[in-house]
């Protein structure tokens, strides 16, 4: 396994390939856990050559958020990311990938303001901005992306087809932790009080489908169902809670079809996200 951490020294990597076989990418910013792992393990399964970037990517954190303080551990993760068999690391300085006079951003419309957009504005322009740029380093025929963070999976595929890109989305399930919780590397932030109640999003997304299979069909019911659930069993503080179509994330009114059920909460500084698509 190498470490790659030049743009150019990338290119001429996945150049070389051209021919030889499937390129797979993982793109990260570390930290690595289970969830991350099955990703890096599902581009094993359909790739000959498989990169997994991790890039901590200053340009999708807003001024106020946690860029500073984002937990980092490159050793443990090239332990681990030898032992799951990705062939590259590519991990690029900040000035790597933005070197002065970096100009060009790229704006997926629409689909990117509702849900987390809301809270993180710009966020999304972040992400696909240096997924763009990844996939253009790298030129993998496939790119998978964890169902955890619904949204940036919708944003990028919806970019991968606009620009054209020649790399398919691959999106896998969200990895939990056995009382339920989604794996995410912002969870060592949580104090173990906090992280007792966290599972809660997992169950309130879990009493939501219960309801629409029971044949409830008022969004605005299930929805409020959910925030009286996360407001009894925990002392997170709800940033939204909506169910959307799954093809232009637009909040529906009446669930028919396949809906994104997802949720935000905060608990102190750590905000957590979770959510489940659920066919009506
Ligand atoms: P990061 O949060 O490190 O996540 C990298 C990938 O792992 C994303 O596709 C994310 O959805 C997936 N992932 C995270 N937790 C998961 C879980 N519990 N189960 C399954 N997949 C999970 O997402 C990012 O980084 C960045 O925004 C990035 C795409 C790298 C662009 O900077």
């Amino acid at each position: 396994m190498r470490v790659v951490r030049s743009v150019a020294a990338m290119q001429r990597i996945a150049l070389g390939w051209r021919g030889k076989g499937r390129v797979g990418l993982v793109p990260t910013m570390g930290f690595l856990h289970e969830g991350h792992l099955q990703l890096v393990r599902a581009a094993r399964r359909q790739s000959r050559f498989v990169v997994v970037s991790i890039f901590v990517n200053p340009i999708q954190f807003g001024p106020k958020e946690d860029f500073r303080r984002y937990p980092r551990d490159f050793a443990r993760d090239r332990r681990l990311l030898a032992s799951a068999g990705a062939d590259v690391i590519f991990y690029p300085s900040v000035e790597e990938m933005y070197p002065a006079g970096f100009a060009t951003f790229v704006d997926v419309e629409r689909l990117g303001d509702g849900l987390c957009g809301k809270s993180r504005p710009g966020h999304f322009r972040g992400v696909a901005t240096v997924v763009a740029k990844l996939f253009n380093i790298v030129l993998p025929e496939i790119a998978v992306f964890g169902a955890k963070d619904a949204q940036q999976a919708f944003v990028i595929r919806r970019m991968a087809r606009d620009l054209c890109f020649h790399t398919r989305i691959v999106i896998m399930p969200t990895a939990r932790e056995k009382d339920g919780l989604a794996m995410s590397s912002r969870n060592v932030y949580l104090t173990p009080e906090q992280r007792a109640e966290a599972p809660v999003l997992h169950r309130s997304l879990l009493l939501a489908r219960r309801l629409i299979v029971q044949g409830e069909r008022r969004a605005a019911r299930v929805k409020a169902a959910m925030r009286r659930m996360v407001r009894r069993e925990s002392g997170g503080r709800i940033d939204y809670v909506e169910m959307v179509d799954t093809d232009e994330l637009r909040p529906v009114k009446t669930i028919k079809g396949e809906v994104l059920v997802a949720l935000a909460v905060h608990f102190g500084k750590t905000r957590l996200i979770d959510n489940t698509i659920v066919r009506a």
